[in-house]
């Protein structure tokens, strides 16, 4: 070893130090190493010694935990190898609500959230701290003593799913903490796919001639999923930590701020643009310079997320539905790019309908190569004025699909005359003559035997909301149909292991997965089936409200259109094209084929003796955007127990649920006192139904009462 090599060597040892010589001591040594060098390349982005010395320094790691397999420790960072491929993730409760955050799209919303949290805090001056609002998925991760023991994905931010594996892979997330954590900790951040990352995996792909990856956050998400962390180490995922939370084991900072540097004194990577500010043209400055630099970074920033600083405040502020009021995000301007519209393709639906797609002159817009855009149907491209050759104006808003706002020079030379856009006459793939109802914006192919439409159908049947038959991707359905094995949805169930086995690259594991997911997919839910059939307008909610009325397909299938309109959220568009499911012979011939393959087409109806029912009595008012489901699945789920719903608050109501951006009704039930829960606050109480009526015994709502905080808990 050279002089100035064991200099470099030395470095994150304390001065002085000589090179351990006994192996245990020696790879403790090492394991010190590594730890201050991965640091200072992750976490300050500001390395000591080059990747090379860095394998160096590992390989002797790796050499002595092989000689002296005692010394080996599952802190080492040899142990941030990837295991084996798993078949699914366990899903985790939150202990403390995941919350979502408050928009302003300008100074004057910033401003007015500026206001409203001086007013609630009696004019009390605040500080606040600024962070990049990071464009990835959010994790939870809890450490025992100092170690990695869960990582969890935010899920509808009550319930996630257990991706440890996983996440143990991601550099910048240590397994052991420096400093002095204390015995309990948990620690929340932003998990993303670095752009660089991003680019490389969609120029392999391009190589390949694989599709191309849409944008880092979808991807990222994915790549968080996957079920073999060795794919996920390969990605170079990294992640930001952003708070810390309260587990009782030991006092909180008094500020966000300071629990940031508690969080990189243990050695997480906290972004180094955080700031901390005191008024409004600090922040506005500080936002003009974040947009101006936003490209400067290896990964995507959609906005500013804003925090008061003080925790104390925090928890005077506490939570409307499911966004603190001490926090807001100020979202970046969505980004805009100009390139060729060089065709409009037709892709056929499952439910038959002519897809236009944009194929664009690939152009990057904030961050993501852009070359398909949706252009939703005939009149969308009419009304925008849009014709292949033009150069056009493209808008990309986070993880929003691309969208063509329209030419950049409607007057352009050799415009006067160009082609303007119009459906084929025929289906693109089965010839069958397209039929447009006048109260459909849709141009449809009629052929349910549509070879396209079933491409679409088997994907949607199998997809993860329908029949979750995990393993049967895209390509697979693709083979799976042009080698005949799969004509009719039903036909899945009579696949075998021989036949699957044959197919190209379908080796002996994925086989048995798949064969596993389809025999566990009989079992699925009487709403879950009725979505995966993918009837024209039956979506997971009309699903639900068909489950809930009806205890077998074959009711729904006898039901005429007055019984079908009787049920609330189901009018005659929907029940007609209900009806006529029902009556093409081809879908006959599919439920009767998963009847005979032994898929389950019945349930067990929730009872109707509404007085036995716990929440007989009650009345809900659901508001604002939910994660988990939509507002009317949360109102047939209350229902489903006896309550009532209303769409407007009174005296006379015993909840308010609020969503995301819940309006006028949340002041409303403030002002009345009527108590209000956030997501995870009702999907506790229906968890527990017995709860509800608590109420009963409650105060009667006062005009001016005080404000009944359900869900307080003054954490992110
Ligand atoms: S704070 C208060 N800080 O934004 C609850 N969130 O819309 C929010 N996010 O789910 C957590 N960067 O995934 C916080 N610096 C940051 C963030 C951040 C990105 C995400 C996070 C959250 C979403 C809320």
């Amino acid at each position: 070893m050279t002089t100035q090599s064991t200099a470099l060597y030395y470095t994150g040892l304390a001065p002085g130090v000589p090179l351990a010589r006994e192996p245990f001591a020696r790879a403790r040594q090492l394991r010190l190493q590594l730890r201050y060098h991965a640091d200072r390349y992750y976490n300050d982005d500001a390395p000591v010694i080059g990747d090379g010395q860095y394998d160096t320094l590992l390989q002797e790691l790796r050499r002595l935990e092989d000689a002296y397999p005692g010394c080996r420790n599952p802190d080492s960072p040899t142990q941030r190898i990837a295991g084996e491929p798993s078949d699914g993730f366990t899903q985790v409760e939150h202990p403390h609500p995941m919350f979502s955050l408050g928009n302003a799209f300008d100074r004057a919303g910033l401003e007015a959230w500026h206001r409203r949290v001086t007013d609630l805090l009696d004019g009390q001056s605040f500080r606040m701290v600024a962070e990049l609002k990071i464009d990835g998925l959010a994790v939870r991760l809890a450490y025992r003593s100092g170690r990695l023991a869960l990582g969890a994905t935010r899920g509808n931010g009550h319930t996630g799913e257990d991706v440890t594996r996983n996440l143990r892979t991601v550099r910048s997330i240590p397994l052991t903490l420096s400093g002095h954590p204390p015995a309990d900790l948990e620690v929340r951040g932003e998990v993303y796919l670095p752009l660089d990352s991003f680019r490389r995996m969609n120029e392999e792909r391009e190589r390949s001639g694989a599709p191309l990856y849409a944008n880092p956050r979808n991807t990222g998400a994915g790549t968080i999923r996957q079920l073999d962390p060795k794919v996920t180490q390969r990605r170079n995922m990294q992640m930001w930590a952003y708070s810390l939370n309260d587990t009782g084991a030991a006092p909180l900072p008094a500020s966000h701020w300071a629990a940031l540097a508690v969080l990189k004194s243990y050695g997480f990577r906290v972004n180094p643009m955080n700031r901390i500010l005191d008024t409004i043209d600090e922040v506005c400055a500080f936002y003009n310079e974040m947009l101006e630099r936003r490209h400067e970074w290896n990964y995507e920033a959609d906005g500013l997320v804003i925090k008061v600083d003080s925790i104390a405040q925090q928890n005077a502020l506490g939570v409307a539905g499911r966004e603190p009021r001490w926090a807001i995000a100020y979202k970046f301007p969505a980004e805009r790019a100009t390139t060729l519209l060089k065709d409009i393709i037709i892709s056929v639906g499952r439910t038959g309908s002519l897809n236009p797609q944009a194929i664009l002159e690939p152009v990057v817009v904030s961050g993501a190569t852009v070359q398909h855009a949706s252009l939703h149907n005939e009149e969308d491209i009419h009304r925008k004025d849009i014709r292949i050759g033009d150069t056009v104006i493209i808008e990309r808003a986070g993880d929003v699909i691309p969208q063509i706002i329209g030419p950049v020079d409607a007057d352009a030379p050799g415009r006067e005359r160009p082609p303007v856009f119009r459906m084929p006459d025929n289906c693109p793939e089965c010839k069958t003559a397209i039929v447009k109802a006048d109260d459909d914006a849709m141009h449809r192919c009629p052929n349910a035997a549509c070879p396209a439409q079933f491409f679409e159908s088997l994907k949607h049947f199998v997809s993860r909301n329908a029949m979750d038959i995990d393993g049967l991707g895209e390509q697979w359905c693709r083979i799976l149909i042009d080698r005949e094995l799969v004509a009719d949805v039903s036909d899945l169930y009579g696949l075998t292991a021989v036949q699957l086995t044959a197919l190209d690259r379908m080796g002996d594991r994925l086989a048995t997965r798949i064969l596993t997911n389809i025999e566990a997919s009989k079992q699925r839910p009487l709403a879950r089936i009725l979505f995966a059939l993918g009837i024209l307008h039956v979506g997971a909610e009309v699903a639900e409200l068909l489950a809930a009325r009806y205890d077998s397909i074959d009711k729904i299938a006898a039901a005429g259109i007055d019984e079908l309109t009787e049920i609330d959220g189901i009018g005659p568009r929907i029940a007609e094209s209900i009806i006529n499911y029902f009556a093409a012979a081809s879908n006959r011939h599919t439920i009767d084929g998963l009847r005979q393959a032994g898929v389950k087409l019945w349930h067990e109806l929730a009872p109707v003796d509404a007085s036995a029912l716990p929440w007989q009595g009650q009345t809900f008012v659901i508001t604002g955007t939910l994660e988990g489901m939509t507002r009317r699945e949360a109102e047939a789920k209350v229902k489903a127990l006896g309550a009532a719903t209303s769409s407007s608050v009174s005296r006379k109501t015993n909840w308010l649920v609020a969503g995301a951006s819940p309006g006028a009704k949340l002041a409303t039930a403030e002002r009345l006192g009527v108590p209000v829960l956030d997501e995870p606050g009702l999907l506790a109480m229906l968890a527990k139904p017995e709860k509800a009526g608590v109420q009963d015994d409650a105060e009667p709502a006062a005009e001016d009462g005080p404000t009944p905080e359900v869900t307080q808990i003054g954490l992110l």
